[in-house]
């Protein structure tokens, strides 16, 4: 049946897909431009969603290469891709459209939502994005109902994983000790690390603290909500578990849409710790929440994969200058802009003292041993040592290769690290080796995530 044969059964069931996607995919597969071709995972992805969905492509006639048009066709042809090629303005409506990253965004018009009227899930790869796709039929409605029930389960004092912007969060209401006890059972965490409490609005963080300097205002006013937490004396509302019984207590606000209609719901702080077995690697997906502490929560809210990737930066404001207590989301570049000199631990084997309850030297570790080298072509004849690659060409490893980032983006290399360092994790390797980031920007904390990891693991 053609697109404009469809019944009115159908007419939900559409997927829109933006001509950038397309033209990306094309453009990152690595083979000549006359041999140019989809990547495979895109197609099979494709191939499975066309059996559920009409896809439509809104083309766009100001492309500068109108050749682009007919390369798209013929490549979509030869894979067997159903693609129905619409004029913009005569796109029909839809329920997702799939965009570059990959993302999938759909809308709702239901009234009083806690959520945006669109909202937009990222993904690590294609089949990720299936999968999810394929388990969501109505998915604004199916993520709201899982936020009401995931805020009656805080309120009544369980622990609930849901996703942040930067790592998926194990959380509870944070004002509540034996809710929040259960966490350190669940992660297996020391009761002596302390945890983040993550609010809703700057009213909720007031009511946490004894008092705002002004330094920490002018952070929160540009970089709430966002992946930066906090660290201020606390008030009596905050138990002593929450602070491992420091007197201090570390904030943030969340940007990720679903963890603010959490938070928001429930009417409740909620303390929050990365998803994941204590000291191992973090969790972007809620796969990797469910295969490590599958089990141990009372629900979990699948908002797809974590945009930033790596956790929160923390700052205090104990000492008279501020202090980043661990590099993360917002660097330090940015931070000094807001707020003038800061204090930064040195990424040395000082890393081994702790700074604060909870840093720990070892941390985000894999199972299998992690070295970091200098020059990654020393394994390149080995398969059993598995490659973390930031840019670069990885076609002469015989090993398998994760690209962190093929374009060099420190910031991509953020968001595919866990999920990178995961899936080596998972083969049964000897080894896996990465070579260090440019110490600039984000680079800073993912080169300090990975030091951690490798810990452990001397070469
Ligand atoms: O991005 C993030 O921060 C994620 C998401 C879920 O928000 N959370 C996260 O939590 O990374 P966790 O527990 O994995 O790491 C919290 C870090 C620990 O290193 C802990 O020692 C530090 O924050 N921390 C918490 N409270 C503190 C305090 N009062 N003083 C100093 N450090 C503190
Ligand atoms: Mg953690």
């Amino acid at each position: 049946m053609s697109f404009d044969e469809r019944t009115d059964n159908h007419k939900d069931s559409i997927i829109i897909l933006e001509k950038k996607i397309l033209i990306d995919e094309i453009h990152t597969s690595k083979d000549r431009l006359d041999r140019k071709t989809f990547p495979q995972d895109f197609i099979s992805a494709m191939l499975e969603l066309q059996k559920h969905f009409f896809l439509v492509v809104v083309q766009d006639h100001d492309a500068e290469e109108p050749s682009i048009d007919d390369l798209v066709k013929n490549l979509a042809k030869q894979s067997q891709l159903e693609f129905h090629f619409q004029d913009p303005g005569t796109a029909p409506a839809c329920t997702y459209a799939i965009q570059p990253g990959p993302k999938v965004s759909f809308s709702s018009d239901l009234k009083d939502s806690p959520l945006p009227d669109t909202l937009t899930v990222s993904f690590h790869n294609y089949g990720d994005m299936v999968v999810w796709i394929l388990s969501h039929e109505d998915p604004y409605r199916n993520l709201l109902s899982m936020l009401h029930d995931g805020a009656e389960k805080i309120k009544k004092g369980d622990l609930v994983a849901f996703p942040t912007e930067t790592v998926y969060g194990l959380g509870a209401d944070a004002t509540n000790p034996s809710a929040v006890e259960k966490i350190f059972v669940a992660k297996k965490r020391p009761l002596y690390d302390p945890l983040i409490v993550h609010v809703g609005d700057h009213d909720q963080m007031a009511s946490l603290v004894t008092g705002l300097p002004e330094k920490a205002e002018q952070l929160m006013a540009r970089f709430w909500p966002g992946p930066l937490t906090i660290v201020l004396p606390k008030s009596p509302i905050v138990p002593s578990v929450v602070t491992a019984g420091t007197p201090t207590v570390a904030v943030r606000m969340p940007s990720n849409p679903i963890a603010l209609a959490l938070i928001r719901l429930s009417g409740k702080p909620i303390a929050a710790p990365s998803a994941n077995l204590f000291g191992y690697t973090s969790p972007t997906t809620a796969r990797h929440v469910e295969e490590q502490l599958g089990g141990s929560y009372g629900a979990i809210i699948d908002g797809g994969a974590c945009i930033v990737g790596i956790e929160s930066t923390v700052i205090s404001f104990l000492g008279e200058t501020p202090k980043i207590l661990r590099p993360g989301g917002v660097d330090q570049q940015s931070i000094e802009s807001c707020i003038g000199p800061v204090l930064s631990e040195k990424q040395e084997k000082s890393d081994a003292s702790m700074i604060s309850p909870g840093l720990m030297p070892s941390h985000y570790a894999t199972t299998t041993p992690l070295w970091i080298v200098d020059d990654l072509h020393e394994y390149a004849s080995r398969s059993d040592v598995g490659i973390l690659l930031f840019g670069k060409d990885g076609q002469e490893f015989q090993g398998p290769v994760e690209y962190l980032s093929r374009s060099e983006d420190p910031r991509e290399a953020a968001n595919r690290l866990y999920q990178a360092m995961r899936r080596l994790d998972g083969l049964s390797l000897s080894l896996l080796v990465v070579e260090l980031l440019p110490e600039t920007g984000i680079g800073v904390a993912v080169n300090n995530r990975l030091r951690k990891a490798a810990v452990n693991f001397s070469n």
